[in-house]
């Protein structure tokens, strides 16, 4: 099996536990009021889809996909794979969720199935397909295995992520999953989109709601990428950690009575005269994920409750 170092991984454990503890909140809420439940999951699967063809280099910003999706509008100057790209990540997400369930199994036919979605009308020949010869991936600090032994790496992480033997917490396991997908590259074209879907499925099962990479953090993400190739899982842990928290916001905001507060962009916050830290301080605690926090474009969001309770926090430790 393959060795990493999850040594630095405690030090994201706080944030852990409060994702969890999110998590145990929205479950304890459920059922959830239908019609933002519905609004929720059309939002993310609209920014999902966005984003992940966007990381890879589709030029449709979210507006263009959502009329694509939602209004069946073309965009002039725009290729006709960009298009097949948008309806092909949906048509994805949807197969994905009827998979989605607490006993699911990862399963090497669902990676296929996905994968051949992704790339369908596209790159027909390889579509659900494993590759049948060497890849490269570029700017990247290592060269994907070889062609003949795909096929026993996949069986092999399959069994690793249904078996989880070392007892890993689900988020960790699937950040895992995703690392070591794309590092074998099963695919000529399309284990980045492919590996985005599968992460989710993973979680979903577990109850959580899509994490979702975003565009503005493909530099961030492909460093991470790289510092897992090296065998330390941290940055790219965080950033998962932090597109799930995300989402789990996005959920806790429509809870009726929510008892997290309202986020704000960090600017308005510590204009209160009660927030004794400047802006530059709160953003980086948000940024290494040690209050409640998510990025929304550029910017990062928290709440007055999340820095108050880290500066009751701090003093307790002192
Ligand atoms: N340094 C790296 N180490 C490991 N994996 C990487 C690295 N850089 C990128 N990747 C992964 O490879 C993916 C790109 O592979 P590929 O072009 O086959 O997928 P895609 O779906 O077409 O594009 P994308 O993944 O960018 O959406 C990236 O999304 C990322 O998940
Ligand atoms: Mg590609």
């Amino acid at each position: 099996m393959w060795k990493f170092d999850l040594q630095d991984l405690e030090e994201l454990q706080p944030m852990i536990n409060r994702l969890n503890d999110k998590k145990a909140k929205l479950d304890s809420s459920r059922p959830l009021p239908n019609s933002a439940l519905q609004r929720i999951k059309t939002d993310l699967s609209l920014e999902w889809t966005y984003n992940s063809n966007s990381i890879e280099g589709n030029t449709l910003n979210l507006q263009e996909t959502q009329m694509v999706l939602q209004e069946g509008i073309t965009i002039k100057g725009k290729s006709l794979r960009e298009h097949f790209e948008v309806f092909n990540h949906e048509k994805a997400i949807d197969y994905l969720y009827t998979l989605v369930k607490e006993s699911y199994q990862l399963r090497g036919i669902d990676i296929l199935s996905l994968h051949g979605l992704v790339l369908r009308s596209i790159e027909d020949d390889f579509a659900g397909r494993i590759r049948n010869g060497g890849v490269r991936i570029v700017g990247a600090n290592f060269t994907p295995p070889n062609a003949n032994k795909v096929s026993d790496l996949l069986d092999e992480l399959i069994d690793f992520v249904n078996n989880n033997p070392l007892g890993l917490n689900e988020i960790v396991l699937t950040t895992i999953f995703h690392h070591k997908l794309v590092w074998i590259h099963p695919f000529f074209d399309g284990n980045g989109r492919t590996v985005r879907l599968a992460m989710n499925l993973l979680l979903m099962r577990r109850g959580f709601p899509p994490a979702i990479i975003l565009k503005t953090d493909r530099k961030k993400y492909y460093e991470a990428l790289n510092q897992a190739n090296k065998g330390s899982y941290y940055k790219l842990c965080l950033l998962m950690l932090q597109a799930l928290e995300r989402s789990l916001n996005m959920y806790i905001n429509a809870l009726p009575g929510n008892s997290y507060g309202d986020y704000e962009p960090i600017a308005s916050i510590v204009a209160e005269p009660d927030i004794p830290y400047g802006q530059e301080y709160v953003s980086l605690l948000a940024r290494q994920g040690k209050i409640d926090a998510h990025k929304e474009g550029k910017d990062w969001l928290t709440t007055k409750k999340a820095v108050k309770e880290y500066i009751i926090n701090r003093k307790r430790i002192r």
